[in-house]
């Protein structure tokens, strides 16, 4: 491990989509690309943390020195994250879970009619409330993606999951998703820091070095 202000500790974090099924070949999924969590994951890393990276498909080669888990549903997802976290001090969400999954997803490709088609959905579990839930002494880090109301937003999440803090960035419009650079509005209980448009790179420094900072000082 490196040396840094982390060393010692372990963190988990879930990263990229999550894929949920509607036949043996089709899936609804998002335009994440995991960028931001896989560079969030090489700065913790640099910082001394042991890093367990639990990740939904993408097409990023796995940074040095970092342990990773695939998954494919919200459903895996909660499962080893309620798993890994377990040993873990730090849990970071910046997976774009799917909000729904398909009810009941076919065994064999469904065929086209002419008909038109509907599908029935289910709410998905939330996984980085279900991990504070079950571990209260973990310091949870979470993401929101917004089109419109930023920091209102962003505090709202930080309080209903119970979050210690949450970085927040404006997305739609070509911002953030699929892209190699971001800019980020962190909030947490007793203040907020603006990190200005750079690469997902640098940002992620300055996100990881605040993290240390704030996992320095939670009470
Ligand atoms: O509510 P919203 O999806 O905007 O919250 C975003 C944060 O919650 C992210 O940290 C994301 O990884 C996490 N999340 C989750 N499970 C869900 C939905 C969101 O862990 N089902």
């Amino acid at each position: 491990f490196a040396d840094g202000p982390l060393r010692g500790l372990h963190a988990v974090l879930t990263a990229g989509p999550t894929r949920e099924p509607i036949d043996p070949v089709r899936y609804i999924s998002n335009r994440s690309s995991g960028k931001m969590g896989y560079a969030l994951a090489a700065s913790l890393q640099a910082l001394g943390a042991r890093v367990t990276l639990i990740s939904g498909p993408t097409n990023l080669p796995t940074p040095a020195g970092v342990a990773r888990v695939d998954v494919e549903t919200a459903a895996d997802l909660l499962e080893h994250s309620l798993q890994l976290a377990a040993d873990a001090q730090i849990f970071i969400g910046a997976a774009a879970v799917a909000d729904y999954r398909v009810d009941a997803p076919a065994d064999e490709k469904i065929k086209k009619n002419d008909a038109a088609m509907s599908l029935a959905l289910s709410r998905n579990p939330d996984v980085i409330a279900a991990v504070r839930e079950r571990y209260p002494d973990l310091f949870v880090v979470g993401f929101a993606a917004e089109t419109e109301k930023l920091a209102e937003h962003a505090r709202g999440k930080l309080e209903r999951k119970k979050l210690d803090m949450i970085a927040a960035n404006w997305v739609g419009r070509g911002r953030a998703f699929d892209r190699d650079d971001n800019a980020l509005s962190v909030f947490w209980a007793g203040g907020e820091r603006e990190l200005p448009q750079a690469s997902k790179a640098a940002i992620a420094r300055d996100l990881g070095a605040l993290i240390a900072e704030r996992y320095g000082a939670r009470a």
